[in-house]
């Protein structure tokens, strides 16, 4: 087991500092994985596990997950390569349920979580193989300073991966799923989570974050290369990709 912090991470940046978001994710974390499987109908941990294997997770890489949550992504990757993860999150409440899985897995050689916001990563440059984002990236108070924070944590040649929430191009199907997301779902979510904005901020935040090659301009332009995204489930999340110069 670990009980020192790996030389990566700056336990000197503070992340004490709260903002309604955080307050939020810390008011629906007892809720959060229930809802996520019910409202996603499982699709969640599909989308999840195509997103890790972008990063090709192996045998002594050390990789980042930024907004780990409670740590399905960061767990995922330390299984499946055994590879060694830390992941960064501003919810207290969510990485205490982090940490709890990765306790009952008995995963703490391999899975560390520290509390840290995107914005200011609590984290050393050039130290990760790779970084991945599932779910956070729309909440970033400040996008283009978060990617760029990424991209001075990850090694000349790290790749970053995002998974995040968009809409089917299709117009049928984009006119039945906005009913589901915008009308039915914040409903659900209210009901089970009891609180009382947080399922209707998931439908608004995914309109303003940029999708595509809006997106893509973004990561390009915090200084990635190769630069592509791919859609999944007819457009419902996307995920982007790109590689740090060497
Ligand atoms: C929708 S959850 C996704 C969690 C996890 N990645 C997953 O796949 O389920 C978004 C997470 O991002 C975190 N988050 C949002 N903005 C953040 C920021 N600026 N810095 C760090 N964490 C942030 C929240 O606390 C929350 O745990």
């Amino acid at each position: 087991m670990l009980d020192m912090v790996p030389s990566q991470v700056k336990l000197s940046v503070p992340a004490d500092r709260i903002n309604p978001i955080q307050d939020m994710f810390n008011a629906v974390a007892p809720r959060y994985d229930f809802l996520n499987g019910l409202l996603s109908a499982g699709c969640d941990r599909y989308w999840r596990k195509i997103a890790v294997d972008e990063l090709e997770p192996v045998a002594n890489r050390l990789f980042l997950d930024v907004a780990t949550g409670t740590a399905d992504i960061a767990l995922e990757l330390a299984l499946r390569g055994k590879a060694r993860v830390i992941g960064v999150d501003f919810s207290a409440a969510m990485l205490e349920l982090g940490k709890n899985k990765v306790n009952a897995r008995n995963m703490q050689s391999s899975v560390q979580l520290f509390p840290g916001a995107a914005e200011s990563l609590p984290l050393k440059s050039d130290s990760f193989d790779g970084a991945i984002s599932a779910f956070g990236a729309r909440n970033f108070s400040n996008i283009d300073h978060a990617i760029r924070e990424i991209h001075r944590v990850l090694k000349p040649n790290g790749k970053i991966v995002i998974l995040e929430f968009s809409f089917p191009q299709n117009g049928f199907l984009q006119w039945l799923y906005r009913l589901y997301f915008e009308k039915i779902l914040p409903i659900m979510g209210r009901l089970i989570s009891g609180h009382r904005n947080a399922y209707s901020y998931l439908p608004d935040s995914v309109g303003a974050f940029p999708k595509g090659e809006a997106f893509a301009s973004i990561l390009k332009e915090a200084g990635f290369g190769s630069v592509s995204f791919k859609e999944l489930t007819f457009g419902i999340t996307t995920i982007y990709t790109g590689s740090k110069h060497a």
